[in-house]
This record gives structure tokens, sequence and C-alpha cells, in this order.
């Protein structure tokens, strides 16, 4: 693994706690920044990095805070920190094995971007997570790293915690704004983007906590030191997220573009029983499915976009010979049936249909027709919903019917005769989820 930039601490015992961060180089870009260097000077150095968004569409951060206009204010930085895709789970490990680092990365952000306001949106049941990075706050508060006149300089900073509630659609940028504003969760017609008149219609600058976790050590050793990890087009590191039918799930951080997807399963621990690679799911449920001979990709932006995917979050989820693609498929389409918000037509009505005609075929009562509806349905709703969701909606369905449809056709055969075999308790779970016990609700909040 090479864990050079964001998990160079990861053996650090108790790093979570100042002193220790402070011992081991922590909040030494901080005191850089503020002693020796101008708001504009932290923006160019992380713009010549080429540093990237680790939220999904990989736009490069620097670039985006010159986007805030020079003379309004107050300006506001809201950190997406809700986490919600499948299989993603690298932000809250970096908020509970390293806060101050989250930490410190959005003050120099907000430093940057001359904003004296941040907002760190965290998706609804972090609990465990909030609490740590709010103790971490608090340090740093008692610190006088944050706060009124931070170190003796004329700059300002407060950072709030806000948690979501459980929404997949607050993690797309404009409803995190609505919801962080205390309105429904639903994104926002854009133009204006966030950088004209987000927050409050106010310029906000945008990015996950993986993002600005990079931000410490790319001012504290410069923008020619994170070039030399990556590619020249996907400069830096990047964290990994491994999960499905592999060994050992869990985080790598690796360059980009310095291994292969087989390498990182190898890193992964193999496939269960060393069982031949069915399928690579590389962000997660929201870029399209990747068979198996597209394992000799490399780990970066452009590669996973040539072999006809998306790197997204690099939430990569592992599927292998046992997992029968149309049930997966099926789930997918579900989770995003769940999670539509309902604003648009094609999204609302799209995911609805596919679930239904899903549900047809897994209980028995598909026909190969089926299979085309589902295309049909899929290639209605490309391009015309009112955001990505409903688009991320159709990757599962097109992609799953491009590469395994002989699997599809199989499993319509197979079934036919309405038996719903091995599916019957799911698709009965899966339409009483209202029906959960009381108990199981709690208002606990930290
Ligand atoms: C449906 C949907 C869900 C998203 N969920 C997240 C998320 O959980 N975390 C995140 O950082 N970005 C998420 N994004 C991307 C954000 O809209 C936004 O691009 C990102 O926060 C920008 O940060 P970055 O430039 O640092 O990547 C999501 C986008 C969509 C369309
Ligand atoms: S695409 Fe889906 S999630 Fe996005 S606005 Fe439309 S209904 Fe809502």
């Amino acid at each position: 693994m090479d864990k050079h930039v964001l998990l160079r601490d990861l053996d650090v015992p108790n790093i979570r706690e100042l002193a220790v961060y402070e011992a081991n180089e922590g909040y030494a870009a901080w005191r850089k920044a503020l002693g020796s260097m101008k708001p504009e000077q932290v923006m160019g150095v992380v713009k010549d990095s080429g540093l990237r968004g680790r939220g999904g569409a990989g736009f490069p951060a620097g670039v985006k805070w010159s986007f805030l206009p020079k003379d309004v204010f107050p300006r506001y930085v809201v950190v997406n920190g809700d986490e919600s895709e499948a299989g993603t789970f690298k932000d809250h490990e970096l908020i509970e094995f390293n806060p101050h680092q989250v930490i410190e990365g959005v003050m120099l952000t907000s430093y940057a971007v001359l904003a004296s306001t941040a907002y760190i949106y965290l998706r609804g049941e972090f609990y465990a997570p909030a609490k740590m990075l709010q103790k971490a706050i608090d340090e740093a508060y008692a610190a006088g790293l944050l706060g009124r006149n931070i170190l003796g300089t004329s700059y300002s900073l407060d950072i709030y915690i806000h948690l979501g509630a459980g929404a997949y659609i607050c993690g797309e940028e404009t409803a995190l704004l609505e919801s962080l504003e205390g309105k429904l969760g639903q994104p926002r017609l854009r133009p204006p983007f966030p950088a004209a008149q987000g927050l409050y219609a106010k310029p906000t600058v945008i990015n996950n906590i993986e993002t600005l976790a990079n931000v410490p050590p790319i001012v504290l050793n410069g923008a020619a030191w994170y070039r030399q990890f990556g590619t020249e087009k996907s400069p830096g590191t990047k964290i990994f997220c491994v999960s499905g039918r592999v060994n050992k799930p869990g985080n790598y951080e690796l360059s980009l573009g310095s291994h292969t997807i087989r390498e990182l399963i190898e890193m992964a621990g193999g496939t269960i029983d060393g069982r031949p690679v069915k399928g690579i799911l590389p962000a997660g449920e929201s870029a399209p499915m990747l068979p198996a001979s597209a394992l000799d990709t490399k780990l970066d932006y452009e590669s996973v976009q040539a072999a006809g995917s998306m790197l997204g979050s690099a939430s990569f989820i592992i599927l292998d010979d046992t997992v029968d693609v149309v049930w997966a498929a099926r789930k997918m389409v579900r989770f995003f049936k769940h999670e539509s918000c309902g604003k648009c037509t094609p999204c609302r009505e799209g995911t609805y249909w596919a679930l239904r005609v899903y549900d047809k075929i897994v209980s028995g009562n598909g026909s190969l027709q089926d299979i085309d509806q589902l295309s049909d349905i899929a290639n209605g709703m490309l391009n015309k919903c009112f955001c990505l969701l409903g688009e991320f909606a159709t990757s599962p369905i097109l992609s799953t019917i491009k590469h395994f449809r002989p699997e599809y056709e199989q499993f319509v055969r197979e079934h036919q005769g309405g038996r719903a075999d091995g599916y019957r308790d799911e698709l009965i779970r899966d339409h009483a989820v209202h029906v959960l016990p009381e108990e199981s609700i709690t208002d606990e909040r930290p």
C-alpha cells in the first residue's frame, strides 16, 4: 500500500489526539499558511498540485475554489461527508482515524477562499464519527487553532457539524445545501452553481472529506511533492474502498495509476475461495459494472473511464461467479427507487417501473421481452433526469444487460413458472419496508 498522504500516520498510536497529531507535523501546514502565506498562495499550491475532488466527479479542487466571485461576502465552505454510496467507507474512517487531519484541511480551505464559517455535513447515521470529530474541533478551539483571531492573526473561523437524516440524495451537493438550510433535501436547478450562489445564496465551496484531507500535506510539502504520486492527469494518492467477495475488505491507499484492479483485489486478499471474478463495480452502484476482462485496467480516472465505467469515489465492489447478476442488478435498482427524491418524473417513475420489471423476472413471471423492456426504461431515463441520481440508476440496468445478457436469458428460462425460488423472502421484505418495528427507531444524537 502507498500510504504516503492520507494514511501516512496509520501506525501512529492515538493520532486522533491533538498532542500526538501536532507531534507528527499536525497543524504545521496551518501554522505555515497563517504565518507566511496569503490566502491566494494556499489556493495556488492546491491548484498546482492538481488535486482532484474525491467525492465522485474528480473536478480539480483549486480550480473550483477560484470560481468564487471576488467581492461577495460572507462565503462558506461546506464539507461533504454524506458518504451514502454503497461500498464507500473511506470518509468516516478518515474522521475516526485522524479527525485533526480533516479539520486542518477544512481550515486551510476556508482560509484560501476567505470563508469564516465552515459546515461539515455528515451522513445521519454517523453518530460515532460525529462525536470524535466534535471532540477534535473542541480541542482545536481550546488550543487557539480555531475561533477568533487564530494564532494572533486577524483571521477567524468557526466550524460546525451537521448531521443529515439518512438520505442518499443529500450527498448531491445542491440537495445537501437545501438540507443544511433546513429544507427538504432535493437538488437545485443549476445555474447558479454553488460557487456563485450556494449556502444561503452566498458563494460556497463544497468538497468531499477525502479531498480536503489531502490539503494539509500539500500545503506543507508543496505541489511538486504531491505530484510525485499518481499520474499527470490524476495526481496524488486515492483511498480505494474494496468490498464484496474478497477476503480482506477495507481501505487501501494507492498512488493513482500505479496498480490495476487485479492487483487491488490481490491486496484485498483475493476473492473468497479463490473464485473467478465475474463483475466489478468501481464506484459503488452509480457507475457501470465492468466484466472480468477489465481486471487489468489501471486505477486512475482516465483508465477506468476508457474501460467503460467511472472511478467516482473508488468504491470497488467485487462480484465473483457465485453472485447472481440479475439479483444484484435488482438490488441496486431497488436502492435507487428507494432513494429517488421524487422531484422529476423520469427518475421517480423510471426507477419504480424498472423495479416492477425486475420483480416480475425474479418472481418467475418474466419473459425475454422484459429484458428489452428494462433497456427501454433505462434509455428513456438517460439524459432526462433532473440530477445525476436518475442517471446513476440506469448504470446497473444497462451495464449488466450489456455484459451479462445470456445470464439474464438463462435466469428468465430457469425461473419461469412463478415460483420465486429463493427470492420470496426478499421480495416480501423489500416491499414491506414501512413496517419497521417501533423500537428500532431511535432519536439518539451526539
Ligand atoms: C446522488 C449523488 C450522491 C452523491 N453523494 C456524495 C457523497 O456522499 N459524498 C460526496 O462527497 N459527494 C457526493 N456526490 C458528489 C457531490 O455532488 C459533489 O460533486 C462533491 O461533494 C464535490 O466534492 P469534490 O469536488 O471534493 O469531489 C454525490 C452526487 C450525486 C449526484
Ligand atoms: S433524478 Fe431522481 S433524485 Fe434527482 S431530482 Fe430527479 S427524482 Fe430527484
